[in-house]
């Protein structure tokens, strides 16, 4: 007979839950949903190691436990601190937690360009996101900024490195969806750079994912760059029979034509069915895919405006003919 798993409580912005242990507290707020739950640059559900780099998940526990009830003396990353049985938890509650996001945002945009008008990311960028709303409208920082050239890293995707918040999310997905390890970071603290080894052209079946995961316009794809606002475009859950992935993707259509190609991405932002290179960057023609229905998008974000207010099933055969 199995053991029954003793959940512990804790509570977050005065909402209580109950949990499995180990559960750290970024996701035990994310099992609360709305408010209280902390953003996140860096931590991706899915990926071996992530978290702990970016610090926008800071909160304040203001009870460690209920055995020892102490506050932490500094906040803490939700994303790699674990919950404990009575912990007190603040997000939104605490004016530490806001100012400190405020820090931070600061901090990742001293070397990050504000091209949002120009840069592809502009609407569903975690950034910007965070900017606007813990953001300070201007920055103390008086000196020169790092300045990259554009890298081409293959046929497809294109490194900016200058918007990079070496978030290491890319770094994390190159090397557990592929076969190799394909690129990393390179140098240390402001010198840091994503290195692709004398520029080798990331040519893994499955390297275009590390686009979906850059919570900025840090990689980009090359076959949708500066085609359209991502708030003009249509996305519709579309599927087809691919023999690499579950060939489960959004189609992002201008008219009837398609723009791009997405994995799925779940209210984070984050993708829990990774797709294959053939399917994002070739498969452009309406007759590759079987359109299911407008993708509902339910992150908070620019990218949710002038979509669909409600996912209601409809006919689209004119989309789905030859
Ligand atoms: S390129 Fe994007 S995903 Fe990679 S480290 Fe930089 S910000 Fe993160
Ligand atoms: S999301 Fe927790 S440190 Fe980046």
């Amino acid at each position: 007979m199995s053991e029954q798993i003793q959940q512990i409580k804790v509570t977050i912005d005065d909402q209580t839950i109950m949990v499995d242990p180990g559960t750290s507290i970024l996701s035990a707020a994310r099992q609360i949903g709305g408010n209280v739950v902390p953003p996140a640059m860096c931590f991706y559900s899915s990926l071996k190691g992530s978290g702990g780099k970016c610090r926008t998940c800071l909160v304040e526990v203001s009870a460690g436990s209920e055995k020892d009830p102490r506050p932490m003396p500094k906040l803490v990353a939700s994303c790699s601190t674990n919950v404990m049985d009575g912990m007190i938890v603040k997000n939104k509650t605490s004016d530490r937690v806001i100012d400190a996001r405020k820090g931070v945002v600061e901090l990742l945009l001293i070397n990050h360009p504000l091209d949002c008008p120009v840069c592809d990311q502009a609407g569903e960028c975690s950034l910007q996101d965070l900017a606007f709303e813990h953001g300070a409208s201007h920055s103390r920082y008086e000196f020169e900024r790092r300045e990259f050239d554009q890298i081409d890293i293959g046929e497809y995707i294109k490194l900016h490195m200058t918007r990079c918040i070496l978030c290491y999310r890319c770094v994390y997905i190159a090397n557990q969806l592929t076969d190799n390890r394909e690129h990393g970071v390179l140098k240390r603290g402001d010198a840091s750079e994503i290195g692709t080894f004398i520029e080798n052209s990331l040519d893994n079946d499955f390297i275009g994912n590390v686009i979906d995961v850059c919570p900025v316009g840090a990689l980009t794809d090359k076959t949708f760059r500066f085609r359209s606002r991502v708030w003009y475009t249509k996305p519709m859950d579309a599927s087809c029979s691919c023999g690499k992935c579950s060939g489960n993707a959004v189609v992002w259509m201008i008219g009837d034509e398609i723009a791009r190609v997405t994995a799925r991405k779940d209210k984070y932002g984050e993708v829990k069915e990774f797709i294959c290179n053939d399917c994002r960057f070739n498969k452009k023609e309406l007759s590759d895919w079987k359109i299911e229905g407008p993708r509902q998008i339910d992150r908070h974000s620019v990218i949710s405006a002038n979509h669909y207010e409600k996912a209601a099933p409809i006919h689209t055969p004119l989309l789905n003919k030859a």
